[in-house]
């Protein structure tokens, strides 16, 4: 069985953090209702859809993906670059302490979880301006124990990591070559975003299917040609507070 983790849609989502975008008019209740058919999606493919309620004074806790990373082994509980972001962990970390030790990332150290992708038992972190040195160091001393290479990968240009790279089936990864050093990426088969789609480089991966969001179609026909089961959504409110399909949810493999 797999669990997604939400969290709804704050009032206040226009007031969120932006960083590479402009701030632009949202409108909350169009976000609302496409976060519900994500929701949707990710239910269509087999996951438990667990929300929790949105909370005002976070307008970013939409994106919860940046408040802990869960591994089969522990789901370490983040400390995100963005002090305005930092109370939303505490929530997150009641619910996953039902299915894992859970290991918080300590200051000095800042992680956001879309710096962190793993593929298999590598584990790629985003050097940026929301992921430190002390967050990456804690990171690997939390995972090495447990057979895993943690490798920091600097990016630049984009907010994370997974806004350069995500991971599309065992061993083959999307990834906007701008925004990184894709020497970084060994050992991977890589699919680049179409030029004209510099944000598509962020997908889902639910098993052996993707959710994709509906503005990158010369990406996904990229990706369909390489044989790929992809749902599109239009997650285009929550774009405008710089946030894409893994953003909105943490998926817990339950054991
Ligand atoms: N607005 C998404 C973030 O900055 O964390």
């Amino acid at each position: 069985m797999r669990t997604a983790l939400t969290r709804e849609v704050s009032a206040n989502l226009a007031q969120c953090e932006l960083s590479h975008v402009e701030r632009m008019p949202i409108d909350v209740e169009k976000a609302r209702l496409q976060h519900g058919l994500y929701k949707e999606a990710l239910a269509g493919m087999g996951c438990r859809i667990r929300s929790l309620p949105a909370d005002g004074d976070y307008p970013d806790g939409v994106f919860v993906e940046d408040t802990a990373i869960v591994f089969d082994e522990v789901a370490v509980i983040t400390r995100p670059g963005a002090v305005s972001r930092r109370p939303e962990t505490s929530s997150v970390r009641d619910v996953l302490s039902r299915f894992r030790e859970t290991v918080p990332i300590e200051s000095p150290g800042t992680l956001d979880g879309g710096d962190v992708l793993s593929s298999g038992r590598t584990v790629l972190v985003g050097s940026s301006r929301r992921t430190n040195q002390s967050g990456i160091d804690q990171l690997r001393s939390i995972l090495t124990g447990h057979g895993y290479d943690v490798r920091a990968v600097p990016i630049r240009q984009c907010l994370h990591l997974k806004s350069a790279v995500t991971s599309l089936r065992d061993g083959l990864l999307l990834v906007n070559r701008e925004w990184l050093d894709s020497s970084c990426l060994r050992g991977f088969d890589i699919l680049s975003v179409d030029p004209r789609e510099p944000f598509g480089a962020n997908a889902l991966r639910i098993g052996d299917r993707l959710i994709y969001s509906d503005a990158y179609p010369e990406t996904r026909a990229r990706m369909e040609s390489a044989g790929l089961s992809i749902v599109t959504v239009d997650l285009s409110e929550l774009a405008k507070a710089e946030g894409a399909v893994t953003c909105c949810s943490i998926i817990i493999d339950e054991k």
